[in-house]
């Protein structure tokens, strides 16, 4: 079998997505949003709060389904995907890093990474994948620390490698930086694009912050439920 590496990471195709309004009126936050990405894209989609980023980005997962459109994953039609397919599809294909980092505080940061690995069964492999990761993030030394000893950053680079843990095709940021000073936000910044390159990721971040967007190679903007360049 042949891979076809031109084939996209991401298809989203005239994606809507309503809601039942407070009074029951039909509330479109996302009225036709269309968006191709390819490994090693870097896209920002920015937003004022409330515009339906993290509801784009909830979508691209496979977290939540559109009310209309289509989401191709790694070239799998999400459309009909039984909830079983979905999990496997979002375990393998794909990371999230969120505002928070929801880390377990029982477990240390090398087990927080392994959580994703579990359905696979784990093993020396995924260890040492995890092991080189903390590595690469700056946390050798830390691994077998829980999160209240780690400061913010460090956790939400925690969380950055539990996303990755599984070689995920696609990593999704909702505000990965919200919680950050700017300085750590922006450190945060450079070791997501590292890695986009480095793992030929295809890097999806919405954010209210114009100046993570900036860092991205393409920049769109969600507004009235559309995006625009
Ligand atoms: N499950 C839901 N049910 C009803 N309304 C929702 C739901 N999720 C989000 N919304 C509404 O959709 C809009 C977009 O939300 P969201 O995607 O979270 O925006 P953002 O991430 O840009 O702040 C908001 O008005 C929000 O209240
Ligand atoms: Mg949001």
């Amino acid at each position: 079998m042949t891979t076809d590496t031109t084939l996209p990471i991401i298809e989203l195709d005239g994606i809507t997505k309503t809601y039942p309004g407070p009074d029951g009126e039909a509330m479109d936050v996302l009225k036709g949003v269309s968006l191709v990405m390819a490994a090693g894209d870097a896209v920002a989609v920015t937003g004022p709060s409330g515009c339906g980023k993290s509801t784009l980005l909830n979508i691209a997962g496979a977290l939540d389904v559109p009310t209309r459109g289509r989401v191709v994953l790694g070239g799998e039609d999400l459309a009909g995907a039984s909830e079983r397919a979905l999990a496997a599809i979002r375990n393998r294909r794909v990371g999230f890093v969120f505002q928070l980092h929801h880390l377990l505080p029982q477990l240390t940061a090398l087990e927080n990474v392994l959580i994703p690995a579990l359905p696979g069964g784990g093993g020396a492999a995924v260890r040492a994948r995890a092991e080189h990761l903390l590595e690469r993030v700056g946390l050798a030394d830390r691994q077998h620390d829980r999160p209240s000893r780690l400061s913010g950053g460090e956790c939400q680079r925690v969380a950055v490698v539990r996303a990755l843990i599984n070689s995920p095709s696609l990593l999704l940021a909702d505000e990965p930086t919200g919680s950050l000073d700017g300085d750590t936000a922006s450190g945060l910044v450079d070791l997501l694009l590292d890695l986009n390159r480095e793992e030929e990721l295809a890097l999806l971040v919405v954010t209210h912050s114009e100046s993570v967007a900036a860092r991205m190679a393409r920049r769109y903007r969600l507004d009235h439920g559309q995006l625009s360049s």
